[in-house]
């Protein structure tokens, strides 16, 4: 495997093609060694800080849960328990984290607040999720990809539709372009990944082979694409003011049966990184039901129950990927 000991994953780009291939093998050997019930724990006594500025179920549930499986030991620092960014600044916690931990991850909305916790900690250092990037949930996609879809990756084609200028659309384009992949981000122009983002994709596509198209249309956008892929059309840290001009933009971008028709393939799956508005379960479906009538949001209820949905299996990939991380950074390679 990739000697990947020591390293941080703050964004995809980390890491070379071969690597992030490496890491989601891994992480299929480490699913499969847990079925079998053999998995070998190889973090003993390591520690592990979990910084999350944000809320998480999955993120945190999937560091804790591989943590415990491979023997290490976490801290859970909530949004609001720690000093850091309130009375005491990043490079100051990440050098005294650096001296009690053999590693860190950071959730919140600042990219240069996890780059500065890999600066100055001298431990790897894991991004689960600032306002840009979300590195580990693509290792888990690409896991889920992998096992729903036989082609090899490079075959593979997959569309994003929604607001594609936030974590999840940067990431989808980004890791399509390093993998060589076949990515469609299908939104309105305005919701399309920044300029720099899409510039540093189309560079990366010249030499990995992968096709990239931006798109308003969703028939183009779609077309026999083997994975159709969303994401709540507000993000975590933004103000619920932002759900009128959210809904009115991206409404013709919903996930809906008749969107998986029209990529042709009768076989098309359907991802989410979860959390979902696919039906009235949640007080925000609520609140916006009220006020538009909508009863599903970025997709409908039955595509998520549909038997094209694989996202229960994308979450559970979250826990075998993330262990596939703690794993090739933090284990003392082989003498
Ligand atoms: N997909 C994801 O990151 O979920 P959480 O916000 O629950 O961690
Ligand atoms: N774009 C979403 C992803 C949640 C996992 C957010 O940032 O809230």
């Amino acid at each position: 495997a990739t000697d990947l000991f020591g390293r941080s994953f703050l964004k995809e780009l980390d890491f070379t093609a071969a690597e992030f291939r490496g890491l989601v093998e891994l992480a299929a050997e480490l699913k499969a060694a847990k079925k079998a019930g053999v998995e070998e724990r190889r973090l003993q006594g390591r520690n592990i800080a979990l910084i999350f500025e944000k809320t998480s179920t999955r993120t945190r549930c999937a560091f804790e849960v591989a943590a415990a499986d491979q023997g290490a030991h976490t801290t859970y620092l909530d949004p609001s328990g720690s000093q850091m960014g309130h009375k005491e600044s990043v490079r100051d916690t990440a050098r005294v984290l650096g001296r009690m931990f053999d590693g860190i991850e950071y959730r919140g909305d600042s990219q240069q607040a996890v780059e500065e916790l890999a600066a100055y900690s001298g431990v790897p250092v894991f991004n689960g999720l600032t306002d840009d990037w979300h590195p580990t949930q693509m290792l888990a996609d690409v896991l889920t990809m992998t096992e729903h879809c036989a082609k090899p990756l490079e075959r593979i084609a997959f569309a994003y539709l929604g607001d594609a200028r936030f974590n999840m659309g940067n990431s989808y384009l980004v890791t399509g372009a390093l993998l060589g992949m076949d990515v469609r981000i299908v939104a309105p122009k305005e919701y399309w990944p920044a300029e720099a983002v899409v510039a540093r994709a189309r560079e990366l596509a010249a030499s990995s082979g992968a096709r990239i198209t931006l798109t308003e249309e969703v028939a183009e956008g779609v077309a026999q694409a083997d994975f159709v892929a969303t994401d709540v059309w507000v993000s975590m840290g933004e103000p619920k003011e932002v759900w009128d001009e959210r809904i009115a933009a991206l409404a013709p971008y919903a996930v809906t049966m008749d969107v998986l028709h029209a990529t042709g393939n009768p076989d098309v799956r359907f991802l989410h990184c979860l959390p979902a508005y696919h039906d009235l379960g949640t007080k925000v479906a609520r609140e916006v039901h009220e006020r538009h009538g909508l009863e599903w949001l970025e997709v409908s209820d039955e595509v998520f129950e549909s038997a094209h949905s694989v996202v229960f299996d994308e979450a559970e990939n979250r826990l075998h990927t993330i262990k596939a991380v703690l794993v090739a950074t933090m284990a003392k390679p082989a003498a």
